[in-house]
């Protein structure tokens, strides 16, 4: 069938081959979920999602920045006040340290409120001879290794629904009633950061947006007026997997008649399932949100202008970001080619660079996790890649969480194999801590002020 061409519904993706979805036991119990999601109201409304492309198409002309970041999975466990604080704190220091050194806007996007769904590299999990289907994510079932646990259970769809809710409400209050006001700047060093080079070095940065702030207002300006130094825009993202979730969600804008996926402002699709004929291109090629795509090492040239043609066809500035996750060895080889064909296809898209999923090992204590030096030279190569191409280095995806984890090895404290053990938390890969992404961020900078 023709991707391009063939006409597109909310449930045309039901006729391709759809990748990395759970095997629900019970279909009827799931199509009554589905209906019953089918008649909540949506998350996000379609005028933000709107805004996040006219944002994206900047980064797309090189006058922004993305910074896309959050959880790699979001827990049902873990749902908390103080823990989304803290990684809205980490999230709106990065963007400062960014804005401050590379003057110019960053646009900010949450792997947050609805990131809960995991692809898998193998359908089942063998341990001590027993063989279960893998975890794939709360919205889908746990990760304890038990049959009942691991079954997939349809109820779990609406509690992802209402847990996004409650993150986004939460969101929405924090960072548009006072928390994210540009006066507040020093608040938002954490104590267990602020110890560090790193925090001392945003301390000092701080101190330099006050001074500035004293100024303008001394100069006769009423700062108390302009709400962008007192509310921040984020929005939020997740990987489009579980397509019956998504397809419930998706409805059509009165304004425009266009059909928006409303369980978030941008929806991606991963590398495991960016296939050109497979349900997760069809499905995503016709919502008018902005769309990511992740690239690994073994995207081809063909594959990635094919990509563009099928999400982006009348080629609207902000519409598609390529999310490339390479691995550090890989991506000053790998990227150019890509860039190149790109641009001579005349498809304006994001650039953005997530250098943890091409950069995952195990460590020698058995966790899943990554060295920070690996990450800080996959966003290096991506950079020098865009330098020697003449294209713009759009933006980071990266998982990080607020909280004082020992998940990532390296940064400035020289996390090592037998600090995992110490505050190992995520439900899947390992994330960046607070000082790492500070640290991660002042270097993203100096990288960008070149
Ligand atoms: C992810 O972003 O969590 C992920 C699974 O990435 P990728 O599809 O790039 O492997
Ligand atoms: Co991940």
């Amino acid at each position: 069938m023709d991707t391009v061409n063939a006409p597109w519904t909310p449930t045309s993706w039901r006729d391709r081959p759809a990748m990395q979805q759970p095997q629900w036991p019970d279909a009827d119990a799931l199509d009554a979920v589905l209906k019953e999601l089918g008649t909540l109201p949506p998350l996000v409304f379609a005028g933000e999602s709107r805004d996040l492309t006219s944002r994206l198409a900047a980064v797309s002309r090189g006058e922004a920045f993305l910074l896309q970041a959050g959880d790699c999975a979001e827990s049902f466990d873990r749902l908390n006040a103080d823990i989304l604080r803290d990684k809205l704190k980490v999230i709106l220091q990065m963007a400062v340290v960014l804005t401050y050194s590379a003057g110019v806007p960053i646009v900010k996007v949450g792997r947050i409120a609805g990131q809960f769904a995991k692809p898998r590299s193998s359908d089942t999990e063998i341990v001590d001879d027993i063989e279960l289907p893998s975890f794939r994510g709360h919205i889908v079932n746990d990760a304890s290794f038990s049959p009942e646990a691991r079954t997939p259970e349809p109820k779990r769809l609406l509690q992802a629904y209402n847990q996004s809710a409650s993150t986004l409400n939460l969101l929405r209050a924090f960072t548009k009633g006072g928390f994210a006001d540009l006066r507040r700047v020093h608040a938002w060093n954490q104590e267990y950061v602020a110890s560090s080079n790193e925090g001392q070095r945003y301390e000092k940065l701080a101190e330099g947006i006050d001074a500035a702030l004293r100024f303008i207002e001394a100069a006769g300006f009423a700062t108390d007026l302009d709400e962008r130094l007192h509310q921040v825009d984020f929005y939020t993202s997740h990987e489009a997997l579980i397509l019956g979730y998504e397809e419930a969600l998706t409805r059509q804008d009165s304004l425009t008649d266009d059909w928006y996926d409303c369980s978030a402002h941008m929806l991606w699709i991963g590398e495991r399932t960016r296939q050109l004929e497979g349900a997760h291109v069809e499905f995503l090629r016709g919502v008018e949100n902005p769309v990511g795509c992740k690239l690994g090492p073994t995207a081809t040239t063909d594959e990635v202008v094919a990509l563009c043609e099928a999400l982006n066809p009348t080629k609207l500035p902000g519409r598609l970001t390529l999310i490339t996750r390479m691995g550090a060895d890989n991506i000053e080889a790998a990227l150019p080619p890509l860039l190149r064909a790109v641009a001579d296809a005349r498809h304006p898209v994001v650039w953005a660079s997530d250098p943890m999923h091409g950069n995952t090992y195990t460590s020698e204590n058995g966790h899943k996790t990554r060295h920070f030096d690996h990450v800080l030279g996959e966003v290096s190569g991506f950079f020098a890649a865009h330098r020697s191409e003449g294209t713009w280095p759009g933006g980071i995806h990266v998982e990080l969480t607020g909280e004082n984890v020992t998940e990532c090895l390296g940064g400035a404290d020289q996390l090592a194999d037998a600090d995992l053990d110490l505050r190992y938390e995520t439900i899947c890969d390992p994330r960046l801590n607070g000082r790492q992404s500070l640290d991660l961020a002042f270097r993203v900078a100096e990288l960008l002020g070149d």
